[in-house]
């Protein structure tokens, strides 16, 4: 099996994978993809059930993707996961979006029937297991930050919405996106629950005075933005603006602490990255395309 295949390929298929033993019918679609872990998840995981299919990477750019998914389709994959910068272009090729992916205007999972694309979206619900599983709380006891707003983000604040979380605090370098989406959310958040003097539900600027403001109120701090994508990237918020309550969740994973990460510990808070959130938005896509548990053990196994 080759590293990364290319539109070329599915052009030439099925020539390109004729060595692969079991049939590629599965794949990740990205640019730049090549650092993506989930070939290797993916692959634990069919293996281990004895699914005779494997998963690979395909780098395929935002003009080729009405191609790549068509012929996909004609192909008979099974299915496809989407990243960077397809998550949200890929809404409009679908012949069928579930409700969750079209609130979050994103796709990330694709299942294929009978040549049919349906799209969906795990990150939310990958996201929340993730958190149940690194500190053992569900997201509606919490009190959250989010830092960003873009794709990712609005996976994570709709899901903490519809999980009812105590409350949601969305801070954004372009104020306005955080604002945005915040208002989107506003019905989430009309019920009875009050917390004292501070808004159940808020945009912040990206600013050092607004994190430190909010930091007593706040029982969970994501981040979905970039910053700490480069190990020489400082944390997104630096650590002496932190404090030992916090739960810190960085959506970048890394086999090595991630600079958010490190501020976490070095502030005496908890702090995991975004391995386990992989993981379980990977194990949701595998549930999808396959209508069985997903073999979690053997996937973890295969990240660590
Ligand atoms: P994804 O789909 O992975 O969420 P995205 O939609 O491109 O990616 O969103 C990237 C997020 O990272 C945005 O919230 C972006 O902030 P802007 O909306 O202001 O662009 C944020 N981001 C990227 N680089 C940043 C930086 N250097 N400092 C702060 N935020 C940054």
């Amino acid at each position: 099996m080759k590293e990364i295949y290319t539109l070329k390929d599915l052009q030439d298929w099925p020539r390109p994978q004729k060595k692969s033993v079991p049939p590629i019918r599965l794949g990740i679609l990205g640019d730049p993809v090549a650092h993506s872990l989930s070939p290797q998840m993916q692959n634990a995981g069919l293996e281990s059930c004895g699914l005779k299919l494997r998963y690979a990477r395909f780098e395929i750019d935002s003009g080729e993707l009405p191609t790549a998914l068509d012929l996909l389709r004609k192909l008979d994959f099974a299915g496809v996961n989407l990243t960077v910068p397809h998550k949200i272009a890929a809404l409009e090729f679908m012949d069928d979006v579930d409700e969750h992916a079209r609130q979050i205007g994103a796709v990330n999972t694709i299942k294929i029937d009978d040549g049919k694309l349906r799209g969906f979206n795990t990150d939310g619900k990958g996201f929340s297991r993730a958190i149940r599983e690194e500190f053992s709380v569900d997201l509606r006891d919490l009190r959250v930050l989010v830092l960003g707003a873009g794709g990712a983000a609005r996976a994570i604040a709709l899901q903490c919405a519809k999980e009812n979380c105590e409350r949601l605090v969305i801070a954004n370098r372009t104020i306005e996106k955080a604002g945005d989406l915040a208002k989107e959310l506003r019905d989430f958040f009309a019920g009875p629950k009050v917390f004292g003097p501070v808004p159940r539900l808020q945009a912040i600027p990206w600013e050092e005075s607004a994190f430190r403001f909010q930091i007593a109120n706040i029982d969970l701090v994501v981040n979905t933005t970039s910053v700490g994508l480069n190990r020489a990237d400082a944390s997104p918020i630096p650590a002496r603006l932190l404090a030992p309550h916090l739960m810190i969740y960085d959506t970048i994973y890394s086999s090595v602490r991630t600079p958010f990460v490190s501020a976490a510990l070095e502030s005496g808070a908890r702090g995991a990255n975004g391995l386990s959130m992989l993981l379980h938005q990977g194990a949701l896509a595998f549930e999808i395309w396959f209508e069985r548990e997903a073999p979690l053990d053997a996937m973890r196994a295969a990240l660590l």
